[in-house]
């Protein structure tokens, strides 16, 4: 029997770090003005020296389990929707994984820019309709301040950091996730993206010296054209997602879009001949936070109490890829009355899911000794040296490339 996926936890994290527009503007060539009514934003978040994309999302995905009442132990299956990763492997999703405890969870990353979460959503709604799994943790986290270019006004005002997760429970009630629309133009995908390796002929990584400069990664844009991309695809999508659930833009309460810019959805809302007001926005307090945008809003709509039970919700992405994508939620639950004993008592849980993994590094350890087998730290401290043989060769051939 097909199940329902059904949302039963939503959380959010911010970094307490706000950075408004003014004082932006005292390092870039900008003004408040000028952002406000070019993009809707006027402050975004920035996550402090010790956060990364995973605790981040850690948090997030802590406080959804607290609004689902479930336990780690329950969770089949962590999507993570993310553009900035710590690694490449092991994945965020992974990392969350092990500061949870989450110990009968899968766990892999999803890579859709801004597109992410919808992306995820619609992945985890058919693990539940299948039946291969019943709960499963979704998680958009982005710390986007750390791929920007300070001196780059055209990037660097638009993003902030974040990240926003639920929890879908599988269910024999219908309603939950009713429909959704992935898409995708990859000849697009020079407008708007974020390199990790330079040259297919010499790979590098970041901080690396390519024929003599310090390559990083940053984000790289065509802000017009992205712009023209999204006002073009977000009506449509939206509307193609509605129609898929057997429903009309009526039964619609609320369509949470990807917090890019609001003059976005100000032409989506024009053109599918709808009020801004049923769109929920808020760009102005966090910036665009890519994959952790909708969740992050969500979250938000639902504090707010914009989003009542039986509603119809809309969500919506677009971004990099180029990715876009709708997905048509029935918002059917009710938020349980949050028990603090319980909450206490998950976190505890937490402290003993790190005192566990550090106990079983230390035993994978200390079995490797005993085995006669080289330490981790050893065989890293190898893998540098023969980076460091690799990177003079590297930079022989670079050389030799240049003369060439
Ligand atoms: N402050 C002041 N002036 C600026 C700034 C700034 N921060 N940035 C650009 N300008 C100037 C430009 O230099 C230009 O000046 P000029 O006319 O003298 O040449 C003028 O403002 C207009 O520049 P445009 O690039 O045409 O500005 P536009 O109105 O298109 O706004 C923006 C730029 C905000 C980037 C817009 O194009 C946009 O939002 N695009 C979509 C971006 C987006 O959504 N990206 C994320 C997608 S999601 C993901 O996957 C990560």
């Amino acid at each position: 029997m097909l199940k329902y996926a059904h949302i039963i936890g939503w959380g959010s994290y911010l970094p307490d770090r706000i950075l408004t527009n003014q004082e932006l503007a005292k390092t870039v060539d900008t003004n408040d003005e000028w952002i406000r009514a070019r993009t809707g934003i006027h402050q975004r978040h920035i996550a402090a020296s010790n956060e990364t994309t995973a605790t981040i999302a850690f948090e997030a995905a802590a406080r959804a389990l607290d609004v689902a009442q479930i336990n780690p132990s329950e969770i089949g299956l962590i999507i993570v929707a993310t553009s900035t990763p710590e690694y490449v492997f092991p994945s965020t999703a992974c990392r969350v994984q092990d500061y949870l405890g989450a110990r009968r969870a899968g766990a892999f990353d999803l890579s859709a820019a801004c597109t992410g979460f919808v992306y995820a959503l619609s992945m985890a709604a058919n693990a539940i309709a299948t039946e291969s799994v019943n709960s499963v943790l979704v998680i958009g986290t982005e710390t986007m301040s750390r791929v920007l270019d300070w001196q780059d006004r055209s990037t660097c005002i638009l993003f902030g950091d974040g990240a926003g997760a639920i929890v879908l429970r599988g269910s024999s009630v219908p309603g939950g996730v009713m429909s959704s629309i992935l898409r995708s133009d990859g000849s697009g995908g020079d407008l708007l993206r974020l390199p990790t390796v330079y040259n297919t002929a010499i790979p590098v990584l970041k901080g690396s010296y390519v024929n003599g400069h310090h390559e990083s990664n940053t984000i790289e844009m065509d802000g017009r054209q992205v712009f023209r991309f999204a006002t073009k695809v977000v009506a449509n999508v939206i509307a193609d997602a509605v129609t898929k659930a057997g429903l009309t833009m009526d039964d619609i309460d609320l369509i949470i879009p990807h917090q890019a810019n609001s003059r976005i959805i100000e032409s989506a809302a024009k053109k599918l001949k709808i009020s801004t007001d049923r769109f929920y926005m808020n760009i102005a307090q966090v910036g665009n936070t890519s994959a952790a945008s909708i969740p992050l809003a969500l979250c938000d709509a639902v504090a707010e109490r914009q989003l009542k039970p039986d509603n119809n919700v809309v969500f919506v992405g677009f971004g990099g890829g180029l990715t876009w994508g709708a997905s048509v939620v029935k918002w059917d639950v009710t938020p349980p009355d949050m028990e603090e004993r319980g909450s206490e008592w998950r976190r505890t849980r937490y402290v003993a899911a790190r005192a566990r993994s550090k106990l079983r590094q230390w035993q994978r350890k200390t079995s490797a000794r005993l085995a006669g087998s080289p330490t981790p730290e050893a065989r890293l401290k190898d893998a540098d040296k023969q980076g460091t043989i690799a990177a003079g060769d590297n930079k022989e051939r670079n050389q030799s490339i240049k003369k060439d």
